[in-house]
């Protein structure tokens, strides 16, 4: 079964049918810049256009780079704050038209979609899934259970923000070297393995396509298995498709 599947990122809208069974997209994905400012009003608008574009009327399950509790966003680092206290379903359903809509966070769909169809397959003990692109997102599970909302994105490294020190975006804006980030991404895995002790890191976003370019430069100090993540940036949309996925 098919279910509409949208990752909501600082940069980048996109959005896809997928099959839920199988984990794989089913039509090509479309992608649309992210408005600046990324109010609540302007990304409802673009939602509205991606569900238009596939003449969808199915379930839908959305991605929102923040806390989301029980629909409820509750924080935006990234976007704008007027999304704070905003009902996720509420607001996409009444833009889209559509009845059934699942909100989550970004990290967690994309970590659920690695542990069912990616690079977590088959792992039962603690699990960390990172994502790295305008932020740095966080997907914990514990024996497959994923402990939503974690936030690992945002522990303090050297009196800043992690993700201000080690996403992409910092990689990008800073201009680092492969290595001089990857030293940054080594620093902040010791920091969240002494924190939760993971048998496993995904690690995840845009940039795990090439991870071939940092993950052999990780010094190895960590005790924990590295891995990239298998689906890489459709992991969003899989994991938000699966979110919405009838049971
Ligand atoms: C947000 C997280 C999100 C991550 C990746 C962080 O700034 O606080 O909720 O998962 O960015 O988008």
């Amino acid at each position: 079964m098919d279910v509409l599947g949208i990752d909501i990122g600082g940069t980048g809208i996109k959005g896809a049918p997928v099959d839920v069974i199988a984990g794989k997209l089913t039509q090509e994905r479309v992608k649309y810049p992210t408005p600046q400012p990324a109010k609540p009003d302007a990304v409802a608008a673009v939602l509205r256009r991606l569900v238009t574009g596939f003449g969808w009327s199915g379930p839908v399950g959305i991605t929102f780079p923040g806390v989301v509790c029980n629909g409820e966003i509750r924080t935006a680092h990234n976007l704008d704050p007027e999304w704070v206290g905003v009902d996720g379903p509420d607001l996409f359903s009444k833009a889209t038209g559509l009845h059934t809509v699942v909100v989550l966070n970004d990290a967690d769909a994309a970590g659920c979609a690695e542990m069912k169809f990616g690079a977590g397959v088959g792992e039962g003990g603690v699990v960390v899934m990172l994502t790295f692109g305008t932020g740095i997102g966080s997907a914990l599970f514990v024996k497959g259970v994923l402990a939503p909302n974690t936030e690992f994105g945002h522990i303090e490294i050297r009196g800043k923000d992690a993700e201000v020190r080690a996403s992409e975006r910092a990689k990008t804006l800073h201009d680092l070297s492969w290595g001089k980030w990857a030293g940054r991404v080594d620093e902040y895995l010791a920091h969240l393995e002494a924190l939760v002790c993971p048998d496993l890191f995904i690690i995840g976003g845009g940039i795990s396509r090439q991870s071939d370019k940092f993950v052999p430069l990780l010094t190895g100090r960590l005790h924990a298995r590295v891995v990239p993540a298998a689906l890489h940036n459709d992991a969003g949309i899989v994991g938000a498709a699966l979110a919405a996925a009838p049971s």
